[in-house]
C-alpha cells in the first residue's frame, strides 16, 4: 500500500512536513497545500518557500496547483520541474466559496467540456514540452488530479469520469464527496465504485481513514486499492500510518517530541510567537481529539488560551503526557 499525506491548507506547510517525516517515517508522498497560480505567472513568497527543495529535505513532495487556466498550469509545471519535483497535482476539490465562485477547485467540475479543453491543452503542451537546453533537459512532470465527485449531485460523476478517462493522467485521487458536502456526512462509496470499476488509470482513495477499521472496510469493498491518501486522520494522530501497518500506538514521549519539532520549525518559518502559536492552535483543533478525558479538556483549553511562549509550551507538554 502507498500512503500519501493529503494537502491541508494552513497546516501541512514545509515545517510540519519535515517534522513529520523525521518523527514518523513511512509516508510515501507529501502533498503541498494548494498553490493558487494566477494569470500574473508568479507565486507568493510563501508558496516559493514551501516548494523549495532546501525546505523539503528527505520529503517526496507533490506540489499542488489550483488553477483553471492551461497556460498557467503549464507554467506551474515548469516551475515545479525546475525545483526537481517529478509529479504535480491539479486541485479539483477545494470547496471554499472564494475558490469555487472563480471556477477553480471544485468549481471547475461545473463545466466538464471546459475541463476537457483544459486537459487537451495541457497534454498538448506537455507533448511539445520546450527543452531549449538539450544538454540538461528539464523532464516534464507527471500530472495527477485530486477531485471530488461533483458539485450538487452524484449524477454529475459519469461525465467527469469520461473526461478523466480521455487523458493520460498519471494518477486520479478521488475524495468521494460533493462540493456541497464540504467535509461532512459519509463518503459516497456507491459513486466511488464507479471510479473504481471504470477509471482506466491508477486510482487513489481519499476520505475519512482514521483507524485500521476504516482502512479494512475500504479494502473489503475495494480490494484492489493500492494507494490511499490521508488528511485529518494523520493530523489528529501523526502515527496513524504506522498503526495502519500494524505498528505500535502513539506514545506520550513521541507526541511531545513531535510537537516540539513542529513548534521549533514553525517558529523558524513564521518568526513571531503569535504567528507560530496561531499555526499550532490549528493543529490542536485536530490533535485535541486524542484527549477525550475531562482533565485533558482543561489542559487543551490552557493550550488554546496561552498568551506567552512559556505558558503555551508548558500546557502543550503537560497535555501530551495525558495520552
Ligand atoms: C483544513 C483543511 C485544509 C485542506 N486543504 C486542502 C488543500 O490545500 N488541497 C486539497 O486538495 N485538499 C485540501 N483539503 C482536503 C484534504 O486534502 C482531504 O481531501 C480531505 O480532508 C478528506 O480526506 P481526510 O478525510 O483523510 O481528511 C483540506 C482539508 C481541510 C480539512
Amino acid at each position: 500500500m502507498i500512503y500519501d499525506f493529503a494537502p491541508m491548507e494552513g497546516i501541512t506547510n514545509y515545517a510540519y512536513r519535515e517534522a513529520h517525516r523525521e518523527c514518523f517515517p513511512g509516508i510515501d508522498r507529501y502533498y503541498s497545500p494548494f498553490i493558487a497560480a494566477n494569470q500574473t505567472y508568479s507565486m507568493k513568497t510563501r508558496e516559493k518557500e514551501d516548494t523549495a527543495p532546501e525546505h523539503n529535505s528527505g520529503v517526496v513532495l507533490v506540489p499542488q496547483i489550483l488553477t483553471n487556466n492551461a497556460d498557467v498550469f503549464l507554467w506551474s509545471l515548469r516551475q515545479m520541474s525546475q525545483r526537481g519535483w517529478t509529479t504535480v497535482n491539479l486541485n479539483l476539490g477545494c470547496p471554499s466559496a472564494t475558490v469555487f465562485t472563480h471556477g477553480k477547485g471544485a468549481g471547475f467540475l461545473a463545466d466538464p467540456s471546459r475541463l476537457d479543453a483544459f486537459f487537451e491543452q495541457v497534454f498538448e503542451g506537455l507533448a511539445a514540452w520546450p527543452n531549449s537546453d538539450t544538454e540538461n533537459p528539464v523532464i516534464p512532470p507527471a500530472v495527477t488530479v485530486k477531485t471530488r465527485i461533483g458539485i450538487e449531485d452524484a449524477s454529475e460523476a459519469p461525465a467527469l469520469l469520461a473526461v478523466f478517462n480521455r487523458y493520460p493522467i498519471a494518477e486520479l485521487i478521488v475524495h468521494p464527496r460533493l462540493r456541497k458536502d464540504f467535509y461532512k456526512g459519509e463518503p459516497d462509496f456507491d459513486t466511488y465504485q464507479l471510479f473504481y470499476e471504470e477509471y482506466r488509470g491508477p486510482l487513489t482513495y481519499n476520505g475519512d481513514i482514521c483507524s485500521p477499521a476504516d482502512l479494512r472496510s475500504i479494502l473489503a469493498r475495494f480490494p484492489d486499492t493500492a494507494r490511499v491518501m490521508i488528511g485529518r486522520g494523520l493530523i489528529t494522530n501523526p502515527a496513524l500510518v504506522r498503526i495502519l501497518q500494524g505498528g505500535p500506538a502513539l506514545t506520550a514521549e513521541e507526541l511531545m517530541h513531535f510537537h516540539d519539532e513542529v513548534y521549533t520549525r514553525q517558529k523558524a518559518a513564521m518568526g513571531s510567537f503569535q504567528n507560530t502559536v496561531g499555526k499550532m492552535k490549528e493543529l490542536w483543533y485536530y490533535m485535541g481529539s486524542l484527549f477525550p478525558s475531562p482533565d485533558s479538556a482543561r489542559l487543551l483549553k490552557a493550550v488554546k488560551k496561552a498568551r506567552t511562549e512559556t505558558a503555551y509550551l508548558e500546557a502543550a507538554r503537560e497535555l501530551c503526557k495525558q495520552i
